[in-house]
């Protein structure tokens, strides 16, 4: 194989954009969804697996764990691994496909040399759907459950036992089992349940499928209202147990924990004495996905004995007693009817094509991913074409590829000009950009992400809301957003008084979120969840940090050192110099100065917040002042706790004060209160919005 075979050129150009894509998802600014970037890196394990590419020669396709700040991490005493998986594209010594029949019997086969089998003992394999949901370890003692941890990145997760309890996820309580067990398993969302749920959001809310959705659920800091949601669990093994007697097998393990009250699909799995019998009741149970109450991506066969298990090992990334089947994705044809640039936040032109409505995987498929315009050129996709389209459980499904190109087909040239805002297109490598930070395209891709869930969580303003208000409200900038008013937001189209008051109560709320969640809501570039949680740490104010970034912007030394100092690693971790440059660069422009001007006039907090923030509601986004001689309370105290909860706690009295909260001798500032009409309240009164604590 040349360097320049077309395998090697698709690889190479996979890689550039798994690179682009992944750095992107570690910034916290994805610009395609998980699903279009496992088709990526999907594809590119094939391909690497064909070329006989080395794991250590592969660009690292594993985008960033699953912690998330605010939960607790716990270590796995034993790491939550991957499985090895049967894949249709593995090539023979002499370069054919390898049907799976065969990759089985192989698997199969090295496991008895590795045990050392003779001929005559038999080897039982057991045969389990794939649940599609988030693993997870439970941690049982005496019976009771005191914790659950996700995956994370397979050696610690986070600490999500609230949100399992109140969901009802796992049993809270196992019957019969007085020891100590961490049993594992798979948390998920059955179909029926969270389609209901899903009815009851709004269109731009929509959860993308159960996988996500169960995920955000177990990460709701939150729990209440997990209750009613329906998430559910399939539990399958064992890591670890003490003062407990086990079955010797996986198919009896189940019965054991399905006797203990945990949630097992015994009907589903089966017990086969070799590979032909395992792979047809995968092929068969593929049959019935679509009647499945739970979303499955493929099965998992194993060694039904558990005595084999230490002696088979595993290496870092899965065991040798297990392997996936996966079922292939469903693909149908359709019709390009248009290929169009979308333009996202950070002005990266993206073709987009509109296809036929077709119905794929459970849902009308009306557009279709395709990445970028040298993939379109690539595949030779034409406007008109039939194509193959297909769904790996997300919303937008890709274009595979062209089955037929239509008489008059039309070839579809990269853009040249934005289509929003008609500025001159940069071209970097393979990709598009728009380079104008004013293009109204990035202005309501910038404005949705301000208000989106990891930002300023502002309930109710998702996309189709903030396009109304850029196109009839003239709203440019995030700040502008605190200044609607209910009125204002009444009169547009799918609003009424209720969901306007909503929206402000929501804007309201949102001003106490804190200089962290603001950074990450400002789309600037690079600028992730954690590094602008770090920021936020460090500088605490941002008047420190814009002071700060104007230093390092006009090349002051000290500033530099800070970030990039001559030995040892910056005051901000992780962040490197070039990275540095470009965040700080774009916080020290006049553009963000006026946006923070904005937002400190409109009331919203831009410090940073106290590590255990909770917001309340009544208190979030709410001005207090203190005085006099607080009955129980020291006034730091209640100042922490009315910080922790959003609120802001200032030393003087102004018509901006929300609240002056009097103890005994106070004094001048009750006086300017009064005279203000601002609210007294007492420490009581206080505590009782505080919720009591
Ligand atoms: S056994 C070493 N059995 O699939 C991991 N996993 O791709 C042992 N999964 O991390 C896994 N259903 O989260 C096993 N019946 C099943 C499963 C299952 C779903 C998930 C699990 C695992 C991932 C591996």
């Amino acid at each position: 194989m040349t360097d320049s075979s077309p395998m090697q050129r698709e690889l190479d150009e996979l890689s550039t954009q798994i690179k682009h894509y992944e750095a992107l998802y570690r910034a916290g600014n994805p610009e395609i969804s998980d699903g279009a970037f496992d088709e990526l890196t999907d594809r590119y394990a094939e391909l690497a697996d064909a070329l006989g590419i080395t794991t250590t020669e592969r660009v690292d396709a594993k985008p960033g764990a699953d912690h998330t700040d605010g939960f607790v991490q716990v270590v796995h005493a034993v790491p939550m691994l991957s499985l090895e998986k049967l894949t249709p594209n593995r090539k023979d010594a002499q370069g054919a496909a390898m049907p799976l029949a065969e990759q089985l019997a192989q698997w199969v086969e090295r496991r008895r040399e590795d045990l050392e089998l003779s001929a005559s003992v038999e080897l039982p394999l057991v045969v389990e759907p794939k649940i599609d949901g988030i693993g997870v370890s439970l941690h049982y003692e005496g019976g009771k459950l005191l914790r659950a941890v996700t995956r994370g990145d397979g050696k610690k997760g986070d600490d999500i036992t609230k949100q399992v309890l109140r969901a009802k996820a796992a049993p809270a309580a196992l019957k019969g089992v007085s020891g100590k067990l961490e049993i594992r398993g798979e948390l998920y969302w059955p179909r029926p349940a969270f389609d209901r749920y899903n009815a009851t959001l709004d269109e731009d809310d929509q959860i993308a499928n159960p996988r996500n959705g169960c995920a955000g659920m177990m990460k709701r800091k939150d729990p209440a209202g997990l209750e009613d949601v329906g998430i559910t669990s399939f539990l399958y093994t064992i890591a670890g147990s003490e003062g407990v007697s086990l079955p010797d097998r996986q198919s009896d393990l189940l019965g054991f924990l399905s006797e203990a009250g945990a949630h097992v699909y015994l009907g589903e799995i089966t017990v086969v004495s070799d590979a032909t019998g395992a792979l047809t009741y995968c092929e068969s149970y593929g049959e019935r996905r679509a009647e499945l109450e739970f979303d499955i991506d493929g099965m998992v066969i194993k060694i039904d004995e558990l005595k084999y298990y230490t002696q088979l090992g595993s290496t870092g990334h899965h065991p040798h007693w297990g392997i996936a089947f996966k079922f292939p994705p469903e693909r149908k044809i359709t019709k390009i009817l248009e290929i169009v640039p979308s333009v996202g936040k950070s002005g990266l032109l993206t073709p987009l094509a509109w296809v036929e409505p077709v119905q794929l995987a459970g849902t009308t498929v009306v557009k279709a991913s395709l990445h970028n315009y040298v993939e379109v050129a690539r595949k030779d996709l034409r406007v008109g074409d039939d194509v193959e389209i297909e769904k790996a459980g997300d919303i937008i499904p890709q274009v595979i590829k062209s089955v037929r190109h239509a008489e008059n087909s039309v070839k579809v040239e990269p853009p040249t000009h934005c289509p929003a805002c008609e500025s001159k297109v940069i071209v970097e490598e393979i990709f598009v950009r728009c380079p104008n930070p004013s293009c109204p395209a990035q202005r309501l891709g910038r404005l949705t992400h301000f208000a989106a869930r990891h930002a300023m969580e502002i309930e109710g303003l998702g996309e189709s809301l903030v396009l109304q208000l850029v196109e009839k409200r003239g709203v440019r900038a995030p700040h502008e957003l605190f200044s609607l008013t209910k009125e204002s937001l009444a009169s547009l189209d799918r609003m009424g008084d209720k969901s306007a008051a909503n929206v402000v109560r929501a804007l309201e709320k949102a001003k106490g979120r804190g200089l962290a969640r603001v950074l990450f809501g400002l789309s600037i570039p690079l600028l992730g969840e954690g590094t602008s949680e770090d920021l936020a740490r460090y500088f605490g104010s941002a008047d420190a940090l814009l002071d700060f970034a104007r230093r390092y912007a006009a090349g002051d030394e000290t500033a530099i050192l800070v970030v990039a100092p001559e030995k040892g690693s910056g005051a901000i971790e992780g962040l490197a110099r070039k990275s540095a440059d470009v965040i700080f660069g774009a916080l020290a422009t006049d553009a963000l100065g006026v946006i923070f001007e904005g937002l400190a006039k409109a009331g919203v907090s831009l410090e940073a917040a106290s590590a255990k923030m909770s917001l309340v509601d009544g208190v979030a986004g709410k001005s207090f002042v203190l005085t006099g001689t607080l009955p129980t309370l020291k006034r730091d105290a209640a100042g922490d706790m009315i910080k922790a909860a959003g609120g802001k706690v200032s030393g003087s009295v102004s018509k901006k004060t929300d609240y002056v909260v009097a103890g005994d001798d106070a004094g001048s500032k009750l006086e300017k209160a009064k005279e203000l009409g601002v609210a007294v309240i007492d420490e009581a009164t206080l505590l009782a919005m505080l919720g009591g604590s």
